[in-house]
C-alpha cells in the first residue's frame, strides 16, 4: 500500500482539531501508517513509533510534515508503553499478532487521555492464517473494544485486499462519542 493509500484509508477520522495532538503507532513497521496519520495531524503534533524490529524503525524518518516522530524498539505487548497522556493509539495490522487483546487494550489505554481514541487497520476475516493468527473482523473488533469500555466504535472506511482475500477496513474506537 502506498502513502496515498494509506491517507485514504484512515482520512475520515476525526483527527485534524485545532491543537497539536500525541499519538503512538504501536507496530508501526517502516511507517506506512505513521507517514499517513502525520499528514492528517494537527501541525505540532507529535507520534512515538514502535516496532520490535530495529530495521523497519531505521526507515522511518523522525519528522513527517509538521509532526516529529520519535522512534521507539520494544514490544509493544510487554511492559509499560514508553508514553502517557496520549491523544490516540494507532494500531495498523497489528492487533491481530496480539493473543490476548482484551487484556491488551486494558494495558494500553492506561496510556490515553480519558478522551483518548483508537485508530485501527485490521482485516475483515475471523479466519486465521499465519500472517493473521488472532484476526479480527470489525464486528469482533467492535465487541472487543466495547467490552473494554470503548463506547462508540465507527467503521471507517474499507479498502480490497492486496492479496484477493479479507478487505482491509480502518475504524475508530472512543469511550464517550454519542455515535
Ligand atoms: C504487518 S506489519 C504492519 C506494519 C505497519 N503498521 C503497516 O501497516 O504497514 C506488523 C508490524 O508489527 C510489528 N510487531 C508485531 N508484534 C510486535 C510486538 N509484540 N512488539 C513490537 N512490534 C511488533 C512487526 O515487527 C511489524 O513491523
Amino acid at each position: 500500500m502506498d502513502h496515498r493509500d494509506a491517507v485514504d484509508l484512515i482520512s475520515n477520522a476525526p483527527l485534524a482539531h485545532g491543537a497539536p495532538q500525541r499519538w503512538a503507532e504501536l507496530g508501526c513497521g517502516t511507517g506506512t501508517f505513521t507517514r499517513a496519520l502525520a499528514d492528517l495531524l494537527p501541525p505540532g503534533s507529535s507520534i512515538t513509533a514502535v516496532d520490535r524490529d530495529a530495521s523497519a524503525l531505521d526507515q522511518m524518518p523522525e519528522q513527517h510534515g509538521r509532526t516529529r516522530i520519535t522512534k521507539h524498539l520494544g514490544d509493544f505487548t510487554t511492559g509499560p508503553l514508553p508514553v502517557r497522556d496520549l491523544d490516540g493509539i494507532l494500531l495498523a495490522n497489528a492487533l491481530h499478532f496480539v493473543r490476548d487483546q482484551s487484556d491488551f487494550i486494558r494495558r494500553v489505554s492506561e496510556s490515553l487521555k480519558s478522551t483518548g481514541t483508537f485508530l485501527l487497520v485490521e482485516y475483515d476475516t475471523d479466519t486465521p492464517n499465519p500472517w493473521v493468527p488472532h484476526p479480527l473482523s470489525f464486528v469482533a473488533l467492535s465487541e472487543l473494544f466495547k467490552a473494554s469500555g470503548f463506547r462508540t466504535v465507527k467503521r471507517l472506511f474499507d479498502w480490497p485486499s492486496a492479496f484477493g482475500r479479507a478487505r482491509l477496513y480502518s475504524a475508530w474506537a472512543e469511550r464517550d462519542g454519542v455515535g
